[in-house]
């Protein structure tokens, strides 16, 4: 599937959500319209936006609250990227150098300000049901990052953490994404449940891939493979390798992990010891098959999300959501 297809379709939406994040976003300052640019330029695939503008379509009729809904949904993912780069050093994305790493640090928060409060702005228009959306998923964005931290630190992260810290740093902003948007056409609370039971198995689904792809220096995502580890974020794939060896193997990769420097002290500088370490673990992972399992359990979250479409009428943007389903648990970046 092409998302940029999907885009098109939308029409006069996807026009809309665009109109309404340029103007949102707009300002009189020469160095925030530079650093806009950056990132508007280097914009992603923009899935939470289709996301929320399918969620609409496939309730209602779309209208300006639901532009809204589609551009709050990219500024906060945005904002939560520029402060991740800083809390993860992370200096490339999208296959680019990230704000932080062309701007510098105390740049990429402000600039992550700048867009949550033009986001604020714009749902100071919305209403409180849509409001609350998101600051739920504020929250719970915010909350999984302190609990990632707080893993990284004691290195005993299980599968129950693991997919806490996804549902609320990732799939959070997918349901805000999609149930502002069927909010903004008056969806009912059967329809209502269907998109977000959707929005957080594609979330979940979603976040997965990601981790997978930090196992992958073969593909070219755009992003740096090895660097979980380097931050020692104990994610899917390692659990599930370390489920299938012996616990005194798992012990020891943890031992080896622990070896590595909490990158918030040491400023994310790979050391070669650290780097024979992160080999090692992808070695581990690769004798248990961590990401063939991963990739089934994500492949189930897919199957998750098309049921819980049930409820919703057949129409052109309920396919496209079973189709995105398909898409996120295959998708190379
Ligand atoms: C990327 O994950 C980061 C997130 C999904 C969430 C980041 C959230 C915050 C920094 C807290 C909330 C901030 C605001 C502005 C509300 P990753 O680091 O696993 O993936 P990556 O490889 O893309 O960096
Ligand atoms: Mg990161």
């Amino acid at each position: 599937m092409d998302i940029n297809n999907v885009k098109k379709e939308l029409g006069t939406d996807w026009s809309g959500y665009q109109a309404t994040l340029v103007s949102a976003l707009c300002n009189s300052n020469e160095f925030v319209s530079k650093i806009n640019n950056y990132l508007i330029e280097n914009a992603g695939k923009q899935l939470r936006p289709v996301l929320s503008l399918l969620s609409a379509t496939v309730c209602g009729e779309p209208n300006n609250t639901s532009h809204c809904c589609a551009a709050v949904s990219e500024m906060i993912h945005t904002a939560t990227l520029l402060h991740d780069d800083v809390a993860d050093d992370g200096n490339l994305r999208r296959g680019v150098p990230t704000v932080k790493a062309v701007f510098g640090q105390a740049a990429s928060i402000l600039a992550g300000d700048y867009w949550l409060a033009q986001a604020l702005d714009l749902l100071t228009q919305c209403g409180e049901d849509v409001l609350s959306c998101f600051t739920n998923a504020v929250k719970e964005l915010s909350v999984g990052e302190l609990i990632q931290m707080e893993k990284a630190e004691l290195l005993d992260t299980c599968k129950e953490d693991y997919y806490s810290i996804i549902s609320k740093k990732t799939a959070s902003l997918f349901i805000a994404a999609m149930k502002s948007g069927a909010i903004s056409v008056g969806a009912n609370p059967e329809r209502l449940k269907a998109v977000e039971k959707y929005a957080y198995e594609l979330g979940v689904a979603f976040q997965i891939r990601d981790d997978i792809f930090d196992y992958t220096p073969s593909m070219d995502t755009g992003k740096i493979a090895g660097a979980d580890i380097k931050e020692r974020k104990i994610t899917l794939p390692l659990l599930c390798a370390m489920e299938k060896s012996s616990p005194e193997e798992a012990r020891q990769v943890r031992e080896k992990i622990a070896l590595i420097e909490n990158s918030l002290v040491k400023g994310g500088k790979v050391s070669d010891a650290e780097r024979a370490i992160i080999d090692e673990v992808n070695l581990f992972v690769e004798k248990y098959d961590g990401i063939g399992q991963s990739q089934n359990i994500l492949g189930e979250h897919g199957k998750m999300a098309v049921k819980a479409l049930s409820p919703l009428p057949p129409s052109w943007a309920k396919e496209r959501l079973v189709a995105l389903a398909e898409y996120v648990g295959t998708r190379e970046k």
